[in-house]
């Protein structure tokens, strides 16, 4: 029986995921190689530390790992002047509507996310108070693909897994959810996105009566 949903934050609630390329791909530009918006498809949902050293194996470098801090540190300032201008207005469509019904059907709600940035995002959007739980990167400590995150998410909502649905933009996330023993529902490219049980391109498709019937397929 549907009884929460839990949503990763980056490219799920809030498109993000353009300020993480942004900050990125100058950090691959001053290291002398091009990064483009395929690669970042790899960084989706995988923490900071993680997201450097794909990074820095696309371009094919090694560095020791006091550049490697340095260089995450220097990311994460450039990403966080983008965060810190956002408004609610950068809410993705059909999510203001899709959480309000949840709420209306005493479905419970929690963010399950990588991003160590999950309470500034959350503050400047106006949606700080609004999950019943929120596990990011600074509570969980293996990065999706492990389960944890949402675990940690069901737990603290009092649910269990089997009763949860994730929705996530992100191939890592999506193999979490189901190493979690939980449905999920990709919000994306299909293609990318193929291992969830469902995929829907933004909130606009998915309303609650949607979500039951899926919920109990
Ligand atoms: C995830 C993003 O939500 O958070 C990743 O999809 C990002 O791209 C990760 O690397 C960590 O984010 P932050 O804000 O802690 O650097
Ligand atoms: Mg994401």
């Amino acid at each position: 029986m549907l009884k929460a949903c839990i949503f990763d934050l980056d490219g799920v609630i809030v498109d993000t995921a353009k300020y993480h390329y942004i900050a990125w791909k100058e950090i691959a530009r001053e290291l002398n190689f091009d990064f483009t918006e395929h690669d970042n498809e790899r960084l989706k949902g995988v923490s900071r530390m993680r997201s450097l050293d794909i990074l820095l194996e696309i371009g094919g470098l090694l560095l020791n790992e006091e550049t490697k801090i340095s260089l995450a540190d220097k990311k994460n300032k450039n990403y966080v002047s983008y965060i810190e201008k956002m408004t609610s207005a950068e809410i993705l469509p059909g999510v203001p509507a899709f959480l309000k019904e949840l709420k209306n059907n005493r479905i419970k709600t929690a963010i399950g996310s990588a991003s160590k940035n999950t309470p500034l995002i959350l503050q400047r959007i106006g949606l700080a108070n609004y999950f019943d739980e929120v596990v990011d990167g600074n509570k969980a400590s293996k990065a999706k693909p492990d389960p944890e995150v949402f675990l940690l998410g069901a737990s603290g909502l009092g649910v269990s897994p089997g009763n949860c649905v994730v929705f996530e933009d992100a191939e890592a996330g999506i193999e979490a959810a189901l190493a979690a023993g939980m449905k999920c529902v990709g919000v994306g490219n299909p293609q990318i996105l193929y291992k969830a049980h469902m995929v829907i391109s933004g909130f606009e498709e998915m309303d609650f009566n949607r979500l039951k019937t899926f919920s109990e397929i």
